[in-house]
């Protein structure tokens, strides 16, 4: 958890401010001046950045202002442009700080205002979660419709009154409904973690019209609302949430179902991405 002096942890500093100054970095790092779409890639998705076009430029997040190191194994910490057939530029963010690691809400949104300050109009958000669903099994994508933010946190800052109607874009979801007409929807809640939920928290997130448990988007989709971008999201159910399976739930397993799904997903995934 130690790291030092990331210019977002001093309060007086303007996050805003910090993400023109990562959006120059990018610039001079890819020789893109102007990204199109960004996509954060969550655990199982990873294999999507070969499939939407060709890598342009590829580096550490951390060459760039503000990022931090990446906490997890199955989390690559890498950002890369990709150019589409149609010749798009997406931002793919491989670097995703979580809310759990205890920075704080600016470092979990960095890359997402970076990616506004790129001049992406569309952010991809990607996950692994939990299924409440039983129809859901592992290895089943679903697009988020809504999500309840159960972190107690925000990353707006003052009295920033924030509309969150149609959060998750209805016409990017119809686009992606086009690609795989078989796409569920549902609602995320979003837990601080980083522990799995209880069973009774699961009953809870399901009596509260939630139907997919994870540890990360929210914060992220509220800063990109924030930003004035589209937003999309998907989630990977890679198991089903505590208490819906009856066997203890483990990283590893997490990790090995989004392996498992990463070819179909991804694919998926780049359909989407050419699509928008
Ligand atoms: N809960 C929270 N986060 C997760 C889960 C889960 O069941 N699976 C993968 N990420």
């Amino acid at each position: 958890m130690s790291e030092t002096n990331n210019p977002l942890d001093d309060p007086t500093a303007d996050p805003f401010a910090i993400a023109a100054e990562a959006a120059e970095d990018i610039a001079r790092l890819t020789g893109v001046d102007r990204h199109d779409i960004a996509l954060t890639l969550g655990s199982g998705w990873g294999k999507a950045a070969e499939l939407i076009g060709e890598t342009t430029a590829s580096f550490p997040a951390t060459e760039v202002t503000g990022f931090s190191k990446p906490a997890l194994e199955g989390h690559v910490g890498t950002l890369r442009s990709v150019r589409t057939p149609k010749g798009r530029n997406v931002l793919v963010i491989g670097a995703r700080t979580h809310f759990y690691e205890g920075h704080g809400p600016r470092r979990v949104v960095h890359s997402v205002r970076t990616a506004a300050a790129t001049g992406a109009r569309t952010m991809v958000l990607t996950n692994g979660a939990g299924g409440i669903r039983h129809t859901w099994k592992p290895g089943t994508p679903v697009l988020i419709s809504d999500h309840i933010n159960l972190t107690g946190a925000s990353p707006l800052e003052g009295a920033t009154f924030i509309d969150l109607t149609d959060l998750y874009s209805l016409r990017l979801r119809d686009v992606a409904r086009q690609i795989d007409p078989s796409l569920d929807e549902g609602v995320y809640c979003q837990f601080r973690g980083p522990q799995y939920e209880t069973p009774a928290e699961v009953q809870m997130a399901k009596s509260f019209g939630g139907h997919i448990v994870g540890m990360s988007t929210a914060l992220e989709a509220i800063a990109a609302r924030q930003s004035g971008m589209e937003i999309l999201g998907m989630s990977l159910i890679t198991n089903m949430a505590a208490g819906i399976q009856t066997t203890p739930l483990s990283h590893q397993e997490v990790i090995d179902a989004g392996r498992e799904a990463e070819p179909v997903i991804s694919s998926l995934l780049a359909r989407v991405i050419g699509a928008l």
